[in-house]
C-alpha cells in the first residue's frame, strides 16, 4: 500500500506533470511542510536542540514585564532572561538599571530585532544578547533570572537551577510557575502572573522533602 503511493509520486516526478501546487499538496501530505515551517520559520537557530525542549516564540505583555521587574525590586546588578525573544525584558530591566543586562535567545531574527529594539532605545550598549543554547549556558554567575516558556520545560530547568545557581539567587517565572516549587512572592493575574523563587528557599524545601521521605521509608 505504502510502497504503491510512493511509487506513483515517482511516477508524477517522473513525467513532470507534477507542477509547483503538485510538489507543495504532496509536501503538505507527508507532513514536510509542517517540518519546513517549523525548521525554517518558527523555529530557526534550534537545530541542535531536542524537539522535546523547543520552546517556541511568544512574547510578554506590558503587564507581564512589569510583573517581573515589580518582583525584581530592591536588587540590582546583572541580570538575564533565558530564552529573550525580542528583548524586551532584557531591555525593561536596563531601563531600571540592572547592568549587564543579558538575554539568551537562539532564534536569530529574534535576536536582530532585539538588537534593533535596543538601538532604537539607545540602550544599544548596554544590553547583550548572546545567540546561546539556554540549557548550555553555565548559570552560576548569575543572580538575578527571568524565564518564560513553556511548562514542558519546566520541570528539567528546576534541575539545572537547582545545581547551577548561587544560594542568594532569585529566578522569575512568567505565565507558568514551576511544579515543583513554592514561589516567595507572587505578582499580578491570570496570564500575566508572574512568580518569584528564592534558590536559597527552594533548596531548603528541598532538604525538609529528602528529610520526610527517609523518615516515611525508614
Ligand atoms: C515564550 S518566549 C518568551 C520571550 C521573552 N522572554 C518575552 O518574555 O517576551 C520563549 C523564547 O525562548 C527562546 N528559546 C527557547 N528555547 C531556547 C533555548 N534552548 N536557548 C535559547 N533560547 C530559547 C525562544 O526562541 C523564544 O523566543
Ligand atoms: C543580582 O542581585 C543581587 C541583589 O541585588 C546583586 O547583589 C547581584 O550583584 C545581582 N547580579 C548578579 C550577576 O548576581
Ligand atoms: C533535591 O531533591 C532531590 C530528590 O528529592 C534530589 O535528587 C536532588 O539532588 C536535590 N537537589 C539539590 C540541589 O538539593
Amino acid at each position: 500500500m505504502e510502497d504503491d503511493v510512493q511509487e506513483q509520486t515517482l511516477e508524477q516526478f517522473k513525467d513532470k506533470r507534477l507542477g509547483g501546487w503538485g510538489i507543495l499538496q504532496l509536501t503538505a501530505g507527508t507532513g514536510l511542510a509542517v517540518y519546513a515551517m517549523w525548521a525554517g520559520v518558527l523555529m530557526p537557530g534550534f537545530r541542535r536542540v531536542p524537539l522535546k525542549l523547543q520552546v517556541p516564540y511568544m512574547p510578554a505583555s506590558k503587564k507581564q514585564v512589569g510583573n517581573v521587574m515589580s518582583l525584581l525590586k530592591g536588587r540590582s546588578g546583572g541580570f538575564a532572561d533565558l530564552g529573550s525573544g525580542d528583548g524586551r525584558i532584557v531591555l525593561e530591566a536596563s531601563r531600571q538599571g540592572f547592568s549587564p543586562a543579558v538575554g539568551y535567545e537562539l532564534n536569530p531574527w529574534l535576536l536582530r530585532l532585539s538588537r534593533f529594539y535596543a538601538w532604537k532605545a539607545g540602550l544599544y550598549g548596554r544590553v547583550s544578547y548572546r545567540r546561546e543554547d539556554l540549557w548550555k549556558v553555565d548559570l552560576s554567575g548569575y543572580r538575578n533570572i527571568s524565564i518564560f516558556l513553556a511548562p514542558s520545560v519546566l520541570t528539567l530547568l528546576q534541575e539545572k537551577l537547582l545545581v547551577e545557581l548561587p544560594e542568594d539567587a532569585l529566578i522569575i517565572a512568567g505565565r507558568f510557575p514551576f511544579p515543583d516549587w513554592t514561589p516567595c512572592r507572587i505578582e499580578g493575574q491570570g496570564v500575566d502572573r508572574a512568580w518569584a523563587y528564592s534558590i536559597e528557599a527552594i533548596r531548603k524545601q528541598n532538604q525538609s522533602k529528602d528529610i520526610q521521605s527517609s523518615e516515611k521509608s525508614s
